[in-house]
């Protein structure tokens, strides 16, 4: 990469989330698990067929344990060797999860060894001189505070905030970069509209409660922690779709998108933007919609169906910038990709965008690739693989992927 305008601190990394590598854990999601896992395999085929690594898939999905996080990737127990491959990779940044229902497993219970233990977690980070970047809420909750409806009662926000004091009390002085919550548009529609997440819910009215909800549960974990630690750096991941016209001279296509960006992108940033100390982009999808609905290219696309324009994430860039004015951090970007063909391209394709997003005077601070290591991906299981580093499930092994070396020397010669 030459003339590199990646500023000096840039922060350069990878992300992860405590459910979908920690194992061993308890947790609303765990329960939801093996009550569906036998349901999920055999709709696989509805949910797969059509995918073109269909054969090379169909042994896994139609298995009910591929829908069981279980023990994980033993993240919890082998975080110290993971360290070190995101030090051999060249990376100063990592992203992690910390797990509700380990450190509260009883309401108002505090179990002080998962507590030590995130503790070393965050020491080990930085004696590596790795700055950690810790999320509070990836979309997993303890089942005592989901029996309670969650978030879906403003009431029980009562809990979050006992939730995030405890954290910050006890693990606060070691970061100075906190996410409160994960994509909650994404939690708020998949678990309340469409269904297909526990709590399986289909009510739009729900949705909009719990959404609003999660809103005041940001700014209240701002409000919180900012008291202790004026200097941190909090907000949320915000995961950010680039909708684009289908035919940018037809006003009908660019009303949906006007309309699709405000709720998806807009509606939640525009209600946190006072409690939000930088904006953090997760970004996988550029959609282009007309009023007939979703009509994306036919390819490429990655092993999940998903179609991939690396480069919509400059639009994006540019467009947060230009509403917020707030330097931002890409929390989340990375492919499924099993035999690894397409995450180079993706990634330089992503550098490049970053680099014409800061040369037009984007406040760009920092690029975590989502993931650092192969993990349990909700309700599809152990089949896609974003990882840079794969692993082998039954061995435990580490490997690292060529795309990843690859990124660790561009890296290196920045
Ligand atoms: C989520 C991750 C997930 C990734 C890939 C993001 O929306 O935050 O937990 O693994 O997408 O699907």
């Amino acid at each position: 990469m030459t003339n590199s305008l990646f500023p000096k601190h840039f922060l350069w990394g990878a992300s992860t989330a405590a459910h979908q590598v920690e194992g061993g854990n308890h947790n609303q999601w765990t329960v939801w698990e093996r009550a569906n896992a036998e349901r999920l395999a055999a709709n696989a085929p509805e949910r797969y067929r059509h995918l073109p690594n269909w054969p090379a898939i169909k042994e896994q999905v139609c298995d009910p344990h591929n829908y069981i996080s279980g023990n994980g990737i033993e993240h919890y127990s082998r975080y110290a060797e993971d360290f070190k491959l995101v030090k051999a990779l060249g990376l100063n940044t990592f992203r992690f999860g910390i797990e509700w229902s380990r450190l509260e497993p009883r309401e108002g219970e505090w179990d002080d060894t998962a507590i030590a233990h995130y503790r070393t977690y965050i020491a080990a980070l930085r004696k590596q001189h790795i700055e950690p970047v810790l999320t509070l809420w990836h979309w997993t909750m303890p089942t005592w505070f989901t029996d309670k409806g969650a978030f879906e009662k403003r009431q029980n926000l009562h809990y979050w905030r006992r939730y995030v004091k405890k954290v910050c009390d006890e693990l606060g002085a070691g970061v100075s970069y906190v996410l409160t919550l994960n994509e909650p548009n994404v939690y708020a529609s998949v678990s309340y509209m469409e269904g297909r997440w526990p709590p399986q819910k289909h009510n739009a009215l729900r949705m909009l409660g719990v959404y609003g909800n999660l809103a005041r549960a940001h700014r209240q974990a701002y409000e919180i922690w900012k008291k202790r630690y004026p200097k941190a750096r909090v907000s949320i991941a915000a995961q950010l779709a680039n909708g684009q016209p289908r035919s940018r001279y037809n006003p009908l296509d660019r009303l949906i998108v006007c309309f699709t960006d405000y709720l998806w992108n807009w509606w939640f940033l525009d209600r946190t933007r006072g409690q939000l100390d930088f904006i953090g982009l997760n970004y996988y999808f550029t959609q282009y919609l007309s009023w007939r609905g979703l009509r994306n290219p036919a390819g490429p696309l990655n092993d999940l169906g998903w179609y991939m324009e690396p480069r919509g994430i400059g639009r994006l860039l540019q467009a947060v910038w230009r509403r917020y004015k707030k330097p931002i951090i890409i929390t989340e970007n990375g492919v499924a990709d099993t035999t690894d063909t397409h995450r180079q391209w993706w990634i330089a394709e992503t550098m490049q965008a970053m680099q014409d997003a800061l040369r037009a005077g984007v406040q760009l601070e920092g690029y975590l690739h989502w993931s650092l290591l192969d993990n349990f991906e909700w309700s599809d299981g152990w089949w896609p693989h974003f990882g840079l580093i794969a692993v082998d499930r039954t061995t435990m092994q580490r490997t690292i992927r060529p795309s990843a070396r690859w990124f660790a020397e561009q890296i290196k010669k920045l």
